[in-house]
């Protein structure tokens, strides 16, 4: 497992991330027992992930807990709070932690702000982070954004000039490159770790949402074929791309995993492969895959 350090959190993480929530939710989604959600999180520890990210809105923050148990300290946790609900982000942050089994979190994030509730009250929540680190309850500040909604990245430009955030997640794919010119440069410029979510999300994991998509955007369904492999060079895609830290991968399935792994691991995608992308998708930023 290649690694990477994590921005100016100085941590040493594992280039592949595994996600906990997306449409699978470590297999919950479709069903999955507790035990086999916690055997997909072991095996991705065994492959040598150490980082984890999930959310109390995914519903598997305790099969986390449960799956890391005498393991905390060689896991990078994340976990997220939303906004505009009954609890405080405290009140969030202290379910969480008991459900994880921990007393800290390494990276909390605000989950899927979007612009609107960033202007509203970003600022408030900001003071409210720090004092939560300074309790010791969190180690870094981190935002996510609402990409199914703002596929453009109109948030975290906004987000990013109040340069108090340690660690974002993006969604960055093939079919919508945008954060490479409106996200990334600024993310390098502060040193902010950029964790990239919609890697590959359901167009991309499945061919018949993706000659949907093909169609309505490139006018053709056939024009991915010449990748052969999609999911593999989805993720090596993002993988490679300058700017991107950690590509999360979300599955309930075991060999998924390891594939992923796999991927996440080769060697970019040919210079050929990448030109012909570009040509088809440099200009959007409309599409999320979802
Ligand atoms: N705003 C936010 O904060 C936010 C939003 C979305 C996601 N996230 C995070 O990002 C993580 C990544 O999730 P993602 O949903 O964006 O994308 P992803 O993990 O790249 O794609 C996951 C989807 O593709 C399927 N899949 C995975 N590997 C496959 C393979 N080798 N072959 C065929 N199908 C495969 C999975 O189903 P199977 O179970 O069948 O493998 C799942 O439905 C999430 O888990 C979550 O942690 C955060």
């Amino acid at each position: 497992m290649d690694t990477v350090r994590l921005g100016k959190t100085n941590l040493e993480v594992s280039v592949a991330g595994l996600g906990c929530g997306g449409h699978s939710r470590l297999g919950q989604t479709h069903g999955a027992t507790e035990a086999e959600s916690i055997a997909v999180v072991q095996r991705a520890l065994d492959l040598g992930i150490n980082l984890i990210d999930t959310a109390r809105a995914y519903g598997t923050e305790e099969i986390v807990g449960k799956a890391i148990k005498g393991r905390r300290h060689d896991v990078v946790l994340s976990t997220k709070a939303l906004l505009d609900t009954e609890d405080s982000l405290t009140a969030s942050l202290d379910k969480s932690l008991k459900r994880l089994g921990t007393d800290y979190v390494d990276v909390f994030f605000l989950h899927g702000v979007t612009l609107d509730q960033y202007q509203r009250i970003g600022p408030d929540c900001i003071a409210e982070l720090l004092a939560l680190r300074d309790a010791g309850k969190l180690r870094h500040l981190a935002i996510s954004e609402r990409f199914a909604d703002d596929a453009g990245h109109a948030m975290l430009p906004i987000a990013l000039a109040d340069a108090c955030w340690d660690v974002v997640m993006v969604g960055f794919s093939i079919l919508n490159p945008s954060a490479r010119t409106r996200v990334f440069p600024i993310t390098t410029e502060q040193d902010v770790a950029v964790l990239v979510m919609f890697a590959v999300r359901k167009a991309l994991s499945s061919p018949d949402e993706l000659h949907k998509v093909l169609a309505s955007v490139a006018h053709r369904e056939d024009a991915l074929d010449f990748l052969v492999d999609i999911v593999d060079a989805a993720y090596r895609f993002a993988r490679h791309e300058p700017g991107t830290d950690v590509v999360l991968t979300g599955t309930g399935n075991v060999a998924h995993l390891e594939s992923n792994v796999e991927s996440i691991n080769r060697r970019p995608l040919s210079g050929a492969y990448l030109a012909r992308l570009e040509t088809l998708f440099r200009n959007v930023d409309t599409l999320t895959g979802n």
